[in-house]
């Protein structure tokens, strides 16, 4: 089956919304492979402006977090009708960082989920193991627990509009990326498990990312793994060129 092909940028918390907007119209005046869905998921601050700027029919926005309530009393937070409302369609969600510093478990990531598939947000959700699990050879089954936390009250339905992203912590931001045996092997077993859940139709739809150092010298590696569908890159989404490269590494 023919699954999206999806390059996704994750700005992270970079560039003010000048540097933000160059770096949109350098991206756009290079030239990108139409057939690849390319995601730029910027700061919240930023989405409107870009959403305003001239671009292909394959690029999307997305935002980088959400708070999973409608609106209310959460300073500082946003909701999903404020993100659709700004210019996005995706949103990212249980990115490792998030995980990590703000303590956001496979429960509370779960609500995230339900609410932006209710508001037709198109969910990018992360899921990754520290290097104490990879050494320990439990990678996998941590990367399904974490799944099957957040995924378990879905609809075979609202899965498959999940995109979903592998990113092993210890290859985000180190300059050490997973071999494309190690993505592919993962990607792999992610597969084999929604096919359980969802079954093998749907799950053979699913896109799954991989992220963790991609840059233009291994994207088409990695990029041509069966199982994997593209990727989700922070540091070299912050480069036009570097960008462009990778979303023109996928084969035809
Ligand atoms: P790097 O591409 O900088 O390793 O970051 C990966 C990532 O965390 C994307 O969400």
């Amino acid at each position: 089956m023919e699954r999206k092909k999806i390059a996704a940028a994750n700005w992270k918390m970079n560039t003010t919304v000048e540097e933000g907007i160059a770096l949109f119209k350098d991206l756009m005046a290079l030239e990108l492979d139409a057939r690849t869905e390319v995601v730029i998921c910027p700061p919240s601050t930023h989405i409107y402006s870009l959403s305003k700027m001239p671009c292909g029919k394959n690029v999307f926005l997305g935002a980088q977090n959400m708070y999973p309530k409608e609106k209310g009393a959460y300073t500082g937070e946003l909701s999903p009708t404020m993100i659709q409302s700004s210019g996005a369609t995706y949103v990212i969600i249980g990115h490792s960082e998030r995980r990590e510093y703000f303590n956001e478990s496979n429960v509370f990531l779960a609500e995230k989920l339900r609410l932006a598939l209710n508001y037709g947000l198109t969910p990018i959700f992360c899921c990754g193991e520290g290097l104490d699990i990879r050494t320990s050879g439990n990678h996998v089954a941590h990367i399904i627990t974490q799944l099957k936390e957040s995924f378990d009250e879905f609809s075979n339905e609202d899965l498959g509009k999940v995109v979903i992203a592998y990113e092993p912590i210890w290859a985000i931001g180190t300059g050490e990326t997973a071999s494309p045996q190690q993505a592919q092997e993962m990607h792999k077993a992610i597969r084999d498990y929604l096919a359980q859940l969802v079954g093998e139709e749907i799950a053979n739809g699913i896109p799954i990312l991989y992220g963790g150092s991609v840059k233009p010298a291994n994207a088409s590696e990695i990029f041509g793994q069966e199982d994997v569908d593209g990727g989700l890159v922070g540091g070299a989404s912050l480069d036009a060129r570097s960008f462009s490269q990778i979303i023109n590494s996928f084969s035809s």
